[in-house]
């Protein structure tokens, strides 16, 4: 199939009431894993890049490599999607290298580490949206601040510092016209979340539930979604790896948030613990070793494991058959004659 717009896998999961994973790639075997996964799942897929994965692969490999994906696996929509644009130069790189969606994250400064004015947020992402749209180009925004940093990305701090208003997310959604929204309700990026298993009072589950009942119709994203879970900790740390003692998001948290409109949910960090853990553990047993294939197999079937298993608890399993591909054309069209509005349907208070 060719590559699919990410609004239209969004459209779909709201109708069929799932969720739908978006994992971060570096390289071909993190791809070929999640390809692995999606065909083992039956499920669509959205496959995101950020700007360090670009610049680490080099723009042209990696979407390339995206290219063989689709040409391998017809019978599976993908979208390949810019994670956390900086902006608007490089959301429109993005677009014009042929990814089929893109995130704005004007909740920073392009410097990605400095909180931007709501008023600065709301402009760039206008004209992101207004550039991709006309080329039926899907855009996704941020309203709030995640925590953490990875890769020189991100705000710092614990993830409940700039938490979203619902209010502003209600008008952030008007003005800026983007079809899925990002929030922060507690998460961060990275291995580091909690110090200990959050509850209903550590992850702010009723701000989400509160932007739902304002924004019904509209896909909200959760980011810093990994569950960081404690057997692949173990086995990093069997190994020889020194990571503390640390908490994720549990499923449970992410599927009541697939209950209440979260339709992307962004995962990176397992994938990296679980290609970790299979090297070092290869490393560790047979260190005479020196063939990278005998380690990035393993490496690529671990992460392949978390993965069909993030597909299948996030209901996107199965789906991969539902519908035909609509071209980014007709998107484009869709979106000049109105009938893929961007205006969100807002609920009174
Ligand atoms: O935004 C966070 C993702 O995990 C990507 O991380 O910027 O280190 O590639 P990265
Ligand atoms: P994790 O670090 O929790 O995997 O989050 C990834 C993410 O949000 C990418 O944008
Ligand atoms: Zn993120």
């Amino acid at each position: 199939m060719p590559l699919v717009s990410m609004r239209q896998l969004l459209d779909e999961a709201a109708k069929g009431g799932y969720g739908v994973g978006a994992f971060n790639v570096n390289d071909m075997e993190q791809i070929q894993a999640i390809m692995a996964a999606a065909k083992e799942t039956k499920s669509p897929v959205i496959v995101q890049a950020s700007r360090g994965a670009r610049a680490f692969a080099e723009d042209l490999y990696l979407f390339k490599l995206i290219q063989a994906a689709a040409e391998l696996n017809p019978d599976i929509p993908i979208a390949m999607h810019q994670d956390h644009g900086n902006s608007f130069e490089t959301c429109k790189s993005a677009i014009e290298l042929g990814y089929t969606s893109v995130m704005m994250d004007g909740s920073l400064k392009a410097d990605g580490k400095t909180p931007a004015t709501f008023e600065e947020n709301v402009e760039v992402t206008r004209k992101v949206v207004d550039f991709a749209h006309e080329r039926g180009v899907t855009v996704e925004g941020e309203i709030g601040v995640l925590g953490g940093v990875e890769d020189g990305h991100g705000a710092g701090g614990s993830g409940l510092e700039h938490l979203t208003d619902p209010d502003q997310a209600v008008e952030f959604a008007e003005r800026t016209g983007v079809d899925a929204l990002a929030i922060a309700i507690g998460t961060s990026h990275g291995a580091y979340k909690f110090t200990k298993k959050p509850d209903g009072s550590v992850l702010k589950m009723d701000i989400l539930i509160a932007i739902h009942k304002r924004l019904p119709k509209t896909h909200l994203v959760m980011h810093g979604s990994s569950s960081v879970p404690k057997d692949l900790q173990d086995i990093i740390n069997q190994y020889g790896g020194k990571l503390k003692e640390t908490w994720g998001v549990p499923v449970e948290e992410i599927q009541l948030g697939i209950r209440n409109g979260v339709r992307k949910i962004n995962v990176d960090t397992d994938n990296r613990l679980a290609i970790t853990g299979a090297i070092r553990k290869v490393f560790a047993e047979t260190p005479e070793k020196f063939d990278p294939r005998d380690y990035m197999k393993p490496a690529r079937e671990a992460m392949q494991k978390v993965v069909a298993q993030r597909m299948t608890q996030f209901g996107q399993a199965g789906h991969a058959g539902d519908y035909k591909a609509i071209s980014i054309a007709d998107m484009a069209k869709g979106y000049k004659d109105g009938s893929l509005s961007t205006k969100p349907l807002v609920a009174a208070k």
